[in-house]
């Protein structure tokens, strides 16, 4: 069997099981970003293909982010995605200083 089958990839979130299907890399649900003393609310997965929005890349200056799988970038102010393969908005969500 070749080594990049799926057979070699470990989950840590099933004791060390075997990973079966593709949905068991869907992470649903929001994560928190501070930029700039602002709060973010950021969904954990990329509306593209479910990457994994929380090892994205930060741009503060822009305040956006940056997909770690194709590398859309989207708005952390309005969600709307500025580049990458088309997949439509973010839908973060700007938070009240204090509220998480
Ligand atoms: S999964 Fe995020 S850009 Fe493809």
């Amino acid at each position: 069997m070749p080594p990049w089958t799926r057979r070699s990839v470990r989950s840590s979130s099933r004791g060390g099981g075997l990973l079966n299907e593709l949905s068991e890399f869907h992470r649903s649900g929001t994560f928190t970003l501070v930029v700039d003393d602002q709060q973010y609310q950021v969904p954990h997965a990329c509306p593209h293909r479910d990457g994994w929005l929380i090892h994205g890349t930060i741009n503060e200056k822009r305040k956006s982010i940056t997909c770690p799988l194709h590398f859309s970038v989207f708005s952390l102010e309005t969600g709307e995605q500025l580049s990458g393969p088309p997949c439509g908005r973010l839908e973060v969500k700007r938070l009240t200083p204090g509220v998480l």
